[in-house]
């Protein structure tokens, strides 16, 4: 009871004008932090790391929760994600959803390779799940100009089930060939 009185007097807060700049300058200041790898301009520091700027809500909430809950791995992003409660977690999504998506200048895959990636996107279908271009969908994720070092990685991670928080995604990965998913990296991180 209390609970629920203490959400409904938080959504009249949350819906009368002069509350949204306070609850924006919380979450800038949550998200200092990740803009020391991530980048301050959108661009990660390091090949291995994701872009998340422009990534979907839906997706960016999850793997928090995901990190947050240990279902995926990293030494680096646990301890980051459980300082977060459910309600930081959407409105961090939110904030990085929000911003562009940038262009990190990688090259367009050379033909042979786009035709190598293209043909394994048919026969396993992921356009079915990340939609045309790899635009990504609600927790689909984005994978049009993503690192090619990180695309790499997560897909190997996936493959061992080191990875572990999408089962279905580790199932497609292990069923195709090692060296369609260096191609399919190379062409998705050239779109
Ligand atoms: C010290 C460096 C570092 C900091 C600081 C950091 N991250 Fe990360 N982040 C990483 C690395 C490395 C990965 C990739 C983890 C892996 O899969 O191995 C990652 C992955 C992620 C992912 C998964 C993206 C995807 O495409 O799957 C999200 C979301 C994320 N970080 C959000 C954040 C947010 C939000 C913050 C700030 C609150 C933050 N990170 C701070 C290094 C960092
Ligand atoms: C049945 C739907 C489905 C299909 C088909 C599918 N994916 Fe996924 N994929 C997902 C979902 C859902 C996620 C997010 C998993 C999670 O929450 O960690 C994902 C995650 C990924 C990621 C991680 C991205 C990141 O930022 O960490 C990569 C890379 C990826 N998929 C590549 C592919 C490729 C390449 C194919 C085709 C060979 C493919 N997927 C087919 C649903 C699908």
């Amino acid at each position: 009871m209390a609970m629920k009185l203490r959400s409904v007097i938080l959504l009249g807060l949350a819906l009368c004008a002069g509350a949204a700049p306070a609850m924006a300058d919380n979450i800038a200041e949550k998200v200092e932090v990740c803009a020391g790898c991530h980048g301050a301009d959108g661009k990660p520091i390091d090949k291995t790391i994701p872009v998340i700027w422009g990534q979907l809500t839906g997706y960016v909430y999850i793997q928090l929760r995901d990190f947050k809950r240990g279902d995926r791995k990293s030494e680096i992003m646990q301890p980051i994600a459980s300082a977060f409660e459910r309600d930081d977690m959407l409105a961090i999504a939110e904030y990085f959803s929000q911003k562009k998506w940038p262009d990190l200048g990688q090259p367009r895959a050379p033909k042979d390779v786009s035709k190598k990636a293209t043909d394994a996107e048919h026969s396993v279908g992921c356009t079915g799940c990340h939609l045309e271009q790899f635009q990504g969908s609600s927790t689909t994720p984005r994978l049009a100009g993503q690192s090619r070092e990180y695309l790499e990685k997560t897909m190997a991670d996936f493959r061992t089930r080191a990875r572990g928080n999408n089962p279905g995604m580790s199932d497609l990965m292990i069923a195709t060939p090692e060296s369609d998913l260096t191609a399919l990296a190379e062409f998705l991180a050239g779109l």
